[in-house]
């Protein structure tokens, strides 16, 4: 068997997440930023993590999940300023899995990642950021040491699909 874990991270936090899903695989395994990736083939899982911008998915992770081989099977994953659960960052995962059409999505992930205050205060001047930059003052400190660990249970649930 064998895994890729690739993310997109602006600031950190998504990446954060990449390690602790790398590091609850145990057999054969690569992680790599997603502009990196000269080949996704002969993979068993690629988990793809990107940051929500916008209520999307940017770019570089767009344009890397929307080239997958058929079949393919991935797990996704997020971080994002607004609330873990919430209908925000769904959107944003709702968007990935329609770019994903060819691939088999087996189950995403999200959790929080903190946002600088002054961004924040900027993007909260823009009426398109305004939702999800309020819910992002609480994100202070996230990804925490409880994200990191329910990273890690998601990849195990994940891996654990591919023997079904
Ligand atoms: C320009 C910009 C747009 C963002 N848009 C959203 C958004 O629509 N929804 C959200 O929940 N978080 C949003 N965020 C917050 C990021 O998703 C969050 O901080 C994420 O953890 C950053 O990940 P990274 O450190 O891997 O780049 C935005 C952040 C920036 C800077």
């Amino acid at each position: 068997m064998k895994a890729l874990v690739t993310y997109f991270s602006e600031t950190g936090n998504t990446e954060k997440i990449a390690r602790a899903i790398y590091e609850a695989i145990h057999f054969e395994k690569e992680i790599k930023p997603v502009q990196d990736v000269q080949d996704a083939k002969g993979f068993d899982i690629i988990f793809c993590g990107f940051p929500v911008i916008a209520h999307s998915v940017p770019g570089k992770a767009a344009n890397f999940i929307k080239g997958l081989p058929d079949g393919q099977k991935i797990a996704l994953f997020s971080t994002h300023g607004s609330l873990r659960g919430g209908h925000l960052p769904k959107q944003a995962f709702e968007h990935a899995i329609g770019l994903a059409a060819k691939a088999k999505v087996l189950g995403h992930f999200g959790c929080r990642g903190q946002v600088k205050e002054k961004v924040i205060d900027e993007l909260m001047k823009k009426i398109e950021h305004q939702a999800w930059a309020e819910e992002a003052q609480g994100a202070a400190g996230h990804p925490d040491e409880h994200d990191l660990a329910d990273a890690g249970k998601f990849a195990a649930e994940m891996i654990a699909k591919l023997s079904r």
